[in-house]
């Protein structure tokens, strides 16, 4: 339960920090935090503009390299075979780490989808080399990961998507699971509903969830934190705020019963947070990821 096989057998715990939006000057302090409280996994992204500062933290926890799991992700920027390469170069530079234990590429470009697969080969490569030890996706939805799965030697281990009680995308999860593609799901506690204008409640203040933890005596994060991962996901809550960051790693002492499972499964709008990956351009949301 503290971990998963990927499909290459490396192991990966399974819950991690995720920094997305954590702003520079936080993260090293967040990561430190999480190390502190008995987290071995950090969820980075190049697009973050924070792996400096993971790399600092990791080098000041005072822990052996192989005892943190570090994942990255390639930019639409980058992508291309020669230009993937040299944006690994550039993470494992600032995280200062000369082996990246997942490496995958942050969304797919549907329009040029040639250039994703190119990008892809080179984590191939990567991994052939041994400069990286897992690879896989994020944001691919059915028809990237068929067209994906059509061209490429090696399936990804991870398709890392938006799932969180208020946004399941099951068709994705199924697909991937179908596959041996685990799915790590980004804002697992819908963090990115929170900021959204009335259309629906943030899932924090959810009736059925808060009920549900209320049985439990734990906190609505700590419910569907435990939730994904009844369900087999791999999850990256993020906080800066080391109370909340060492609540969500306390989901390993009680367990949802199948009813209450099923309770959070009846919460599905289908209304994503997160941008629709099918309408991803280099033109809306391309951006140069500065050299290490
Ligand atoms: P903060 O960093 O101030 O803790 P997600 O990973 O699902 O996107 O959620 C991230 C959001 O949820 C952030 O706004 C984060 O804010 C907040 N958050 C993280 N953990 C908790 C928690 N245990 N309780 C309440 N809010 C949380």
């Amino acid at each position: 339960m503290n971990s998963y096989t990927l499909n290459n057998d490396v192991v990966i715990p399974a819950l991690g920090l995720g920094v997305f939006q954590s702003p520079p000057q936080e993260t090293a302090a967040a990561v430190a935090a999480a190390l502190r409280a008995g987290y071995r996994h950090v969820d980075t992204a190049a697009a973050y503009g924070n792996e400096r500062q993971v790399g600092e933290a990791l080098r000041d926890s005072g822990l052996h390299r192989s005892e943190v799991f570090v994942e990255t992700k390639i930019w639409i920027t980058d992508f291309g075979y020669d230009e993937t390469l040299h944006a690994y170069d550039k993470s494992s530079r600032k995280l200062g780490v000369d082996q990246i234990d997942l490496l995958i590429l942050h969304q797919p470009l549907p329009s040029e989808f040639d250039r994703t697969l190119e990008a892809y080969r080179a984590l191939e490569t990567l991994l052939a080399d041994g400069r990286v030890r897992a690879i896989g996706v994020s944001n691919f939805m059915v028809d990237h990961l068929t067209r994906l799965l059509d061209s490429v030697k090696v399936v990804p281990a991870v398709n890392q998507i938006e799932v969180h009680p208020y946004f399941a995308q099951r068709d994705v999860q199924e697909h991937g699971a179908k596959h041996g593609i685990l799915t790590q799901a980004w804002s697992p506690i819908g963090g990115i509903t929170f900021y959204r204008d009335g259309r629906h409640t943030s899932t924090l203040q959810d009736p059925t969830i808060g009920a549900i933890a209320a049985e439990h005596g734990k906190g609505p994060a700590q419910v569907m934190l435990r939730w994904h991962l009844q369900q087999g996901r791999q999850v990256i809550p993020k906080s800066t705020n080391p109370t909340r960051i060492v609540e969500n790693i306390e989901v390993f002492d009680f367990v949802l019963t199948p009813d209450q499972l099923q309770a959070i499964d009846g919460l599905d709008t289908g209304v994503r947070g997160g941008p629709d990956p099918a309408a991803i351009t280099l033109a809306t949301f391309g951006r140069a990821i500065p050299e290490a």
